[in-house]
């Protein structure tokens, strides 16, 4: 397989044609962003890390039947998947409060929720990624009923595979973002699943191990990125 032209770079992928219409490369950057786009830096090898943590997640979930766009890993950087056009929403699911919902409903960060949260935002750089309903999505037409529903049954099987796979790990999976795409019409589950894209605290010390070390400047970045391959084994 050959790797063709970019044609698209986003804030921490760039993703390349090949010489298959069904397949495109993608390279991850070590570059970060938080904030929606305001603090800008980089995390060295963190590149390397979601590759090769986002192609262990989703083996693991084509193993347990989640459709993804996951092929084949290249090499640390870089890996192949299915040619997807990516459905402008993004399906953030929650177990613990955290982050954006913190402030929203005025709950400390840690509380157990009693109830997953699933919670859609527009993908929409310029709008700063809003948070959007149901309701919303139908009438912009962003997804189909259908596809919505079988979208928000993914994104609850994923909560339940993830939680399971991350807990010997001594990992408390609090809450992460997906994308979808269609391929042929079919959903699959795409992008990245990172320490960039969710939350994931030590279940003994509560210690953060992901980008909320970046967001909030509390060193200790790249270690952490580390960290969470080494526990998963994907180093
Ligand atoms: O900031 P907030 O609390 O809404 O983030 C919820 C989850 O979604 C976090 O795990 C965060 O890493 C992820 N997220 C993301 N990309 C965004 C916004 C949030 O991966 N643009």
């Amino acid at each position: 397989m050959q790797k063709l032209e970019m044609i698209y770079e986003g804030k921490a992928k760039k993703v390349y044609r090949t010489d298959s219409p069904d397949l495109y490369w993608v390279e991850y950057k070590d570059d970060a962003t938080a904030f929606n786009g305001q603090k800008k830096g980089t995390i060295d090898n963190k590149g390397v890390v979601n590759n090769k943590l986002s192609a262990v997640f989703f083996k693991m979930l084509e193993e347990k039947g989640i459709a993804t766009h996951f092929v084949q890993l290249i090499n640390d950087r870089e890996m192949v998947v299915k040619a997807v056009e990516i459905i402008k929403v993004e399906v953030v699911v929650r177990n613990i409060v955290a982050g954006s919902l913190a402030k929203r409903v005025g709950l400390p960060e840690g509380t157990l929720l009693s109830k997953t949260v699933l919670e859609y935002y527009y993908k929409d750089d310029a709008l700063g990624d809003p948070l959007i309903n149901a309701s919303h999505i139908a009438a912009l037409n962003l997804a189909t009923p259908e596809q919505m529903a079988i979208i928000k049954e993914i994104s609850l099987q994923v909560n339940d595979i993830l939680r399971e796979f991350l807990a010997p790990a001594n990992i408390d999976l609090i809450d992460f973002k997906l994308e979808f795409g269609l391929h042929h019409g079919q959903v699959l589950l795409a992008d990245e699943i990172s320490p960039d894209t969710c939350r994931f605290w030590d279940k003994t010390t509560g210690e953060k191990l992901d980008k909320d070390r970046f967001r909030r400047d509390m060193g200790g970045v790249e270690d952490a990125y580390q960290e969470v391959l080494k526990r998963l084994g994907g180093e």
